[in-house]
């Protein structure tokens, strides 16, 4: 979105490639314009043997460019104009023999010309049979264009056209759709340092056993995500969590409500933002056993400690960075949440309701400044994170 000058949501250019998942791409370049994303196709020579220009004209409202020696820009250069002005460029599908061009730089057509010549970020949305997708060679291309930059969306798995079934489908057009809107966030925390802890703690009562609570992960996983794609430096600390690391955020992994402490503290420095969402465990056990406590007929007492207060210590530090609290309450949500706020001295807290928010995929919160209450509607979470980073982004 940094160049785009319109009210549209952002500008794509769209490559289609040669493949039978280019039908998808008709469907794609719908929504896209449904959703307010400006289109521009380029196709290859053997991507209008499976859908014609005529179809992809119609669906995005402008002429579809086929060729490099296209003399209706003006300049006489599609290679370059074509990419100027968009915020990013995305193929869908990506054959197999498009993405070995891209991986070494080839320039023999207009599309893998406008790849080499861009100035705007490059996504890929593979789509081949399962083995044409295993060989070696493909994934050699793969490794490269992830080195380079080039981020891969996909593919998924399933069956395919030729009958096999195996990795290599492209994603459906919706699942693109997703993950272009993300893309196309505005970079408002460009430039920014974010720390974010998520997930529970598991304080050992002995090798086997362990306190923790029912924390899934996914608010703090959404939170780091949405933060990547705005474009800030992400550090997740993560407690247990069943989630896969999100892309492109450093993601360190812990136990213990100590264990995570340390790691907070040990990439607290210079950091701008610190969000603490994790359920960190208040009490953990004074003696952990060292071998497994063995089953008796008395009752078991275990002694608890308190464990530090990783958010009240880092709002408390000498250059503490902006700190935002989430208080996941049972009972009174708001006001216990302005207490913490105004207890740790937090400049922002996140009311939820336990009951609701653990392990959802959605969350109704609302947000606590010393301005007041700004209750957020009901939403999956990443939606959540993005307007909450979007008001610490307004704070800052
Ligand atoms: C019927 C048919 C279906 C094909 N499907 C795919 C496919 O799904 N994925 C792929 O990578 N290549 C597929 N190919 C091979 C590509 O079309 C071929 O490699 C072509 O050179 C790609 O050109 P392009 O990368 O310039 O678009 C298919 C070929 C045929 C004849």
């Amino acid at each position: 979105m940094q160049k785009n000058k319109s009210s549209v949501l952002g500008k794509l250019v769209l490559g289609i490639t040669g493949g039978i998942a280019a039908y998808k791409a008709a469907e794609l370049v719908r929504l896209l314009v449904k959703s307010n994303i400006d289109v521009q196709v380029v196709m290859t020579e053997a991507a209008c043997q499976f859908i014609t220009p005529v179809t992809m004209q119609a669906l995005s409202g402008k002429p579809v460019y086929t060729g490099l020696w296209d003399a209706s820009i003006p300049n006489g250069m599609p290679h370059i104009e074509l990419s100027r002005a968009a915020d990013a460029i995305i193929i869908a599908p990506a054959s197999a023999d498009f993405m070995a061009k891209l991986a070494h730089g080839r320039a023999d057509d207009l599309l893998s010309t406008l790849c080499l010549a861009r100035d705007c970020p490059l996504l890929v949305a593979p789509a081949m049979n399962k083995q044409m997708w295993d060989n070696p060679a493909t994934q050699r291309n793969i490794n490269q264009l992830q080195a380079d930059g080039v981020q891969i969306l996909g593919p998924d798995s399933g069956e395919q056209a030729c009958g096999e079934v195996g990795l290599g489908r492209m994603l459906e057009a919706e699942d693109l759709l997703y993950l272009i809107e993300a893309h196309l966030q505005p970079k408002l925390l460009k430039g920014k340092k974010i720390l974010i802890t998520a997930g529970a703690t598991l304080e050992m009562i002995d090798p086997v056993r362990a306190i923790t609570n029912l924390s899934s992960g996914k608010m703090g996983y959404a939170i780091a995500q949405a933060a990547f794609e705005m474009g800030a430096e992400v550090t997740l600390v993560s407690g247990a969590a069943a989630l896969k690391p999100p892309f492109g955020v450093n993601t360190i992994s812990v136990t213990s409500a100590e264990s995570m402490y340390q790691a907070v503290m040990q990439h607290v420095a210079k950091q701008d933002i610190f969000i603490g969402v994790a359920a960190v465990a208040d009490y953990s056990p004074v003696n952990a056993s060292a071998q497994k406590i063995k089953k008796s007929e008395s009752s078991l007492t275990i002694e608890l400690k308190p464990n530090k207060d990783i958010l009240a210590q880092v709002a408390s530090l000498p250059n503490a960075p902006f700190c935002v609290g989430f208080a996941a309450e049972t009972e009174n949500i708001l006001e216990h949440a302005e207490q913490k706020r105004l207890r740790k001295i937090l400049p922002l807290i996140v009311a939820n309701d336990a009951n609701d928010a653990l392990g959802s995929d959605q969350n109704s919160v609302t947000l606590l400044d010393k301005n007041g209450a700004h209750p957020l509607a009901r939403a999956p979470k990443i939606e959540v994170a993005r307007l909450l980073l979007q008001h610490i982004a307004n704070m800052l």
